[in-house]
C-alpha cells in the first residue's frame, strides 16, 4: 500500500509528525512495508515557520516540495492544485492523507478526488459556522470529499453526521496534536526561559531579559485575518496590550508574518519594540513554545492548535474569536479557554477575571497520546475491504 501525505503550513507539521512514526512502527512491527510519501506545498517556507519544525519534531524532510510560497488564496490554491495533479500522475498513491484546514489541505483533496484515490482527513468534523474564515470553507470542502474522516472529538462526529457524511466513513481517533504534546513534554520542560527569550527576541529590542523563576508571565499570538488585518481591529487591540496587560505583566509575544507586516504598516512596530514588558519575539520553535506555554500565568491567542494545547497543559486562556470549531476546549466543556472576540470591553472583563484563575489540566476523550496509531490501524482495515 501506498500513502501519500500533504503538509503545508506551520500547524499541519506537528498533525503529520506523530502519522509518519506510527506508519514507521507498524512497518517496524509488521515486517511490512506501508511505502509513504511526504508531499509539501510550501505554503509556509521560511526556517521558523517551516523547516525548524521538520527538525525539531523529527520529520522526515518532504520527498517533494511544491514550494507555493506566499500568495492570495486563488493563487495558493491554483498553482497548488496544477503542481499536485503532476504529483499524483507520478506517483499513484492508494491513499492521500490531508491534515488540518489550511489552502493545502482544500487543493490536495480537489485534486484527490479527482483521481478517484482514496482520501483520508485527519481532523475531520471541526465546525465554527463561520463562512468569512477560509480555513472553515477548506474543512467544507475537504469533509465533503473524503473517504475516510478522523475526527478529534465526538462533537465533530456529530456535525459530520449532521451533515449526512454515511456513518461507515466517520471515525472518532482523538487528537493527533496531542500525540506531539505528550511525545514532546519532556524534552520542552527543560527548557530554560531566559534563554528561550533571549534568543528569540526580534531585532531592535533593546532589552535583555532576566527570567526569575516563578515570576509570571502571559504569552500571546495573533495570526488570524479577522484580528490582524483590519485596522480598526487590531489597533485597538495592541493599544489594550501596552496601555493594561503590559502595566503589570511581562507579555511574551512570538509575531506571525501577517501580524509582524501589520504592525509595521500602522506605524506601531517601534512602540511595540521600545515597551518592555512587551516582549516581541521570532516565531518559535516547537518546544519552546510549549515550554512557555507550561509557565504561563495567561494565554491570549487566536490560534486553534493553542486552544487545544491550553487545555491539556491548564494554561488560561482568552481565545480572540467569536466562534471556535473547537467547542471541547472550552470552559463550559471543562477546558482552559474561554471567547472574547475582538471587543476591547469583553476582552478586558475576561482578562482580570482569568487572571485569578488556576491552572486546570484537562483531557478530552482519546486525547491520550495515541491517537495515530489508531489511524494507521483504520487506514489500513479500510484499504482492505
Ligand atoms: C495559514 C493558514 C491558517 C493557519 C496559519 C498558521 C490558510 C488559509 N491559513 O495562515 O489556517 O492557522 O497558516 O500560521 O491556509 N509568510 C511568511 N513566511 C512564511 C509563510 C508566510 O512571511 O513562511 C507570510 C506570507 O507572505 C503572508 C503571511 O505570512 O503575508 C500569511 O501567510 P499565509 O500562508 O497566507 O497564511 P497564514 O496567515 O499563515
Amino acid at each position: 500500500m501506498k500513502i501519500l501525505s500533504v503538509v503545508g503550513a506551520r500547524p499541519n507539521f506537528m498533525k503529520i509528525a506523530p502519522f509518519i512514526k506510527a506508519i514507521q512502527k507498524y512497518n517496524y512491527e509488521n515486517q511490512t512495508i506501508i511505502e509513504h510519501v511526504l508531499v509539501h506545498t510550501g505554503q509556509h517556507y521560511d526556517l521558523r515557520m517551516s523547516e525548524a519544525f521538520f527538525n525539531a519534531l523529527d520529520i522526515p524532510d518532504p520527498d517533494i516540495n511544491l514550494e507555493i510560497g506566499s500568495g492570495s488564496h486563488a493563487e495558493q490554491i491554483g498553482y497548488t492544485m496544477v503542481a499536485f495533479e503532476k504529483v499524483l500522475i507520478e506517483q499513484k498513491p492508494d491513499w492521500v492523507v490531508v491534515v488540518g484546514d489550511v489552502n493545502a489541505t482544500l487543493s490536495c483533496s480537489v485534486v484527490t478526488k479527482k483521481f478517484n484515490i482514496k482520501l483520508c482527513h485527519i481532523e475531520a468534523g471541526l465546525r465554527s459556522g463561520d463562512m468569512t474564515m477560509p480555513e472553515e470553507i477548506n474543512r467544507l470542502v475537504t469533509d465533503k470529499l473524503s473517504d475516510l474522516l478522523l475526527t478529534p472529538d465526538l462533537l465533530s462526529s456529530d456535525n459530520l453526521r449532521k451533515e449526512g457524511i454515511p456513518e461507515e466513513k466517520i471515525f472518532f481517533v482523538g487528537n493527533i496534536m496531542i500525540d506531539t504534546l505528550e511525545a514532546n513534554r519532556e524534552k520542552s520542560v527543560n527548557l530554560d526561559i531566559n534563554n528561550i527569550v533571549n534568543v528569540n527576541m526580534v531585532d531592535g529590542m533593546k532589552y535583555s531579559y532576566q527570567h526569575n523563576l516563578g515570576s509570571e508571565y502571559g504569552l500571546m499570538t495573533l495570526h488570524r485575518p479577522s484580528n490582524v488585518d483590519s485596522e480598526e481591529v487590531f489597533i485597538p487591540i495592541i493599544k489594550f496590550l501596552l496601555e493594561e496587560v503590559c502595566k503589570d505583566l511581562i507579555l511574551f509575544w512570538p509575531i506571525h508574518p501577517r501580524a509582524r507586516k501589520q504592525l509595521i504598516n500602522i506605524g506601531l512596530w517601534d512602540e511595540v519594540i521600545n515597551t518592555p514588558s512587551l516582549i516581541l519575539l521570532e516565531p518559535l520553535g516547537y518546544h519552546e513554545m510549549v515550554r512557555l506555554n507550561m509557565g504561563a500565568r495567561i494565554m491570549l491567542t487566536d490560534s486553534g492548535g493553542l486552544q487545544e494545547e491550553c487545555c491539556v497543559l491548564g494554561t488560561p486562556c482568552l481565545t480572540l474569536r467569536w466562534n471556535t470549531e473547537r467547542p471541547v476546549t472550552l470552559r463550559e466543556y471543562g477546558g482552559a479557554s474561554v471567547l472574547v472576540g475582538n471587543n476591547i470591553e469583553r476582552i478586558r472583563s475576561e482578562y482580570y477575571h482569568t487572571l485569578k484563575l488556576d491552572r486546570l489540566p484537562s483531557r478530552p476523550e482519546l486525547w491520550d497520546g495515541h491517537t495515530a496509531e489508531r489511524i494507521v490501524a483504520i487506514i489500513i482495515n479500510s484499504n482492505r475491504k
